[in-house]
């Protein structure tokens, strides 16, 4: 497997304060890879910063270009995207031309190319197209922000909190596309709290703590470490054991 995102000794801070210290990680093609950690430490203070909306200290490279000069729509140009945190949808505006929003500079041959892909894994942004953003359920919302950022076939998506305020059988639909995904080529890079769920799709799995890396590995192992079970898994008895 080739790497796709690679990142090295980053660092990015808020005036004096260090929101991120020090963090690698890297994402290969076909890959699934999950950032957990409690609020607060620092997962999307680095997303945005690999996405290039903060400056970021240390090396980003996506398929081996270094992203230091390029602004976030080169960024988005190379294939890396960024679905954020609270889904930044124009509410009144409708289903079809929030996606329009996602293929903009696109021809109309490849727009058209992103709608039917985004209708077939969405089926209820098709049903529901010409209603406004703003009037969607959460899960929907979720879906159409995703459906924005695939409509430029991104080779990479990084997915803030996906699952933040959703019933767990919506949350279920969701994390089911972000497999569906990685089987179509791909990447994913998830930052979760809801660490259970993401551990259970994800191939790798970094946990963060203040700013920091603390712990990786592969997901299923990460997800039987104890220390892991006791902070982010819900499982007190395990640690106790
Ligand atoms: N614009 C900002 N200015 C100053 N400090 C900030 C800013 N954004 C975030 N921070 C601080 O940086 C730290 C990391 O925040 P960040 O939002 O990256 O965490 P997070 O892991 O995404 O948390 P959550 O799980 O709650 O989304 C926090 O201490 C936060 O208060
Ligand atoms: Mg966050």
């Amino acid at each position: 497997m080739s790497t796709l995102l690679e990142v090295a000794d980053a660092h990015v801070s808020y005036g004096k304060v260090e929101a991120v210290r020090s963090v690698s990680l890297t994402v290969a093609e076909n890959e699934i890879v999950t950032i957990i950690g409690a609020n607060g430490a620092g997962k999307t203070t680095l997303l945005s910063a690999i996405m290039g909306v903060f400056p970021l200290k240390g090396r980003v490279s996506f398929l081996g270009e270094d992203m230091a000069r390029l602004e976030i729509e080169d960024r988005v140009a190379r294939g890396l995207c960024l679905v954020p945190e609270h889904r930044e949808l124009f509410a009144t505006m409708n289903v079809e031309d929030n996606l329009q929003l996602g293929a903009f500079r696109m021809s109309k041959a490849h727009a058209a190319r992103g709608f039917e892909h985004v209708y077939t894994l969405f089926p209820k942004l098709k049903e529901r197209r010409k209603q406004l953003a703003g009037t969607l359920s959460g899960g929907e919302q979720q879906m159409l922000a995703m459906g924005r950022a695939l409509m430029g076939a991104p080779k990479m998506l990084m997915l803030d909190e996906p699952s933040l305020g959703l019933a767990p059988i919506i949350v279920a639909g969701i994390f089911e596309i972000v497999a569906k995904l990685r089987e179509e080529g791909v990447s994913v890079l998830l930052v979760e709290q809801n660490a259970k769920a993401a551990l259970k799709v994800a191939d790798r799995a970094y946990v963060m703590e203040l700013g920091e890396f603390v712990l990786n590995g592969k997901a299923s192992e990460i997800a039987t470490d104890q220390r892991v079970a006791a902070s982010y898994l819900g499982f007190a008895e395990a640690a106790a054991s």
